[in-house]
């Protein structure tokens, strides 16, 4: 069996280009003792991975030139000599953008196909679901009745942020680009209205859209949205900093927030996370979800992208919008 790789060539200026990847091919090889083989189905592709290909001190290791892309995959175990695991057993674990991963078993998590379809364990019941339910019920502490806003509201992560808000009693404010992801976010999802940032001025939505003020906002995106929702605190507001995708790619730097004097003026916080914080919970955040969706209460969109090879293009939707919910590869049927 041959194993097809993305490893990391150069580190990107701007948006990664095909050229920042090596395409490689290695056999399979053998699990060792206490070692289990995985074969990936559906491959994750996240905001996060453009950091991870940066140099420099961040909450994780930057990928090394000539490694395997880092990326968090959903597989079926094709061969094990680790007696916690069985041919056949799916599991969610960082696999790497590659075709077959060979584990010691750390790391590796099982996963249940009759619970829930396998491609929802890389979003809702996966890293971006747990990323929104700790990021917003633990930093943002939603009591009911807040106005709850959340930027990347039609994306992975922002999408399971706006209907645990609801779940909690709150109002649901979603921030999204275009008038198809605000439809859905207001028609699918149940937000209670949705700003489009492409063609409104996100300022002047959010104040009346927020007649009493922000109490939580749920940041995916950084920049000039960042800026409007401190425009528009109430007291007490909790800005939970989640991502600022809008600053990724960006060959100026960061742009910092000119509006964080409303925090003073609010009696306001500002807190960053991380979801990997909160690793000894996951199975909790995972019981949680998993009964608000079967109750119907939670609802999932994944964006599957056929083919191992269309990595590096596929990639960029994230950075330009085109995906719609969880965007991640499907490398193989079974
Ligand atoms: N802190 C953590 O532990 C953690 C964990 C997971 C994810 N995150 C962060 O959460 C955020 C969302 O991640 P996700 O995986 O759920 O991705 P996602 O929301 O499914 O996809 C990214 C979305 O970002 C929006 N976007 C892209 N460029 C933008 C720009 N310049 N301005 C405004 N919006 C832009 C696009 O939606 P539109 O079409 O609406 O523009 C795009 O669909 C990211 O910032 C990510 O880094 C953080």
């Amino acid at each position: 069996m041959v194993n097809h790789q993305f490893r990391l060539a150069a580190r990107p200026i701007g948006l990664p280009k095909r050229s920042d990847w090596n395409y490689t091919e290695e056999p399979v090889r053998d699990p060792g003792p206490g070692e289990v083989l995985v074969k990936s189905l559906y491959i994750s592709l996240d905001p996060a991975m453009r950091g991870w290909m940066n140099e420099g001190r961040s909450y994780i290791e930057p990928v090394k030139i000539g490694d395997v892309m880092r990326a968090g995959a959903v597989g079926r175990v094709v061969a094990s000599q680790n007696p916690s695991f069985t041919t056949g057993e799916y599991v969610f674990g960082v696999l790497g953008v590659q075709e077959y991963a060979v584990s010691d078993g750390r790391g590796l998590t099982k996963i249940d196909p009759n619970i829930a379809p396998l491609p929802v364990y890389l979003g809702a019941l996966g890293i971006t679901g747990l990323t929104a339910y700790f990021g917003l019920l633990e930093i943002g502490k939603p009591l009911a009745g807040d106005t709850v806003v959340v930027s990347g509201a039609a994306g992975a992560t922002g999408m399971v942020v706006g209907q645990i808000a609801k779940i909690k009693g709150c109002r649901a404010v979603g921030i999204a680009g275009g008038p198809e992801k605000c439809n859905y976010a207001v028609r699918e999802l149940g937000f209670d209205a949705c700003i489009d940032y492409k063609s409104e001025k996100v300022m002047e939505s959010l104040h009346r859209d927020c007649p009493k003020g922000i109490n939580i906002y749920f940041d995916n995106v950084g920049g000039e949205i960042l800026d409007a929702a401190l425009a528009n605190l109430a007291r007490g507001a909790r800005v939970v900093i989640c991502g600022a995708i809008s600053q990724y790619n960006s060959t100026e730097g960061i742009k910092g927030p000119a509006n964080y004097l409303s925090l003073l003026v609010n009696g306001a916080r500002m807190e960053g996370f991380v979801v990997f914080n909160f690793v000894s919970r996951y199975a909790e955040g995972v019981r949680e979800l998993a009964v608000w969706r079967a109750m119907g209460k939670l609802k999932t969109r994944e964006d599957i992208v056929e083919g191992f090879q269309t990595f590096p293009e596929t990639l960029l939707r994230l950075f330009s919008g085109e995906n719609s919910g969880k965007l991640m590869i499907k490398v193989a049927d079974s």
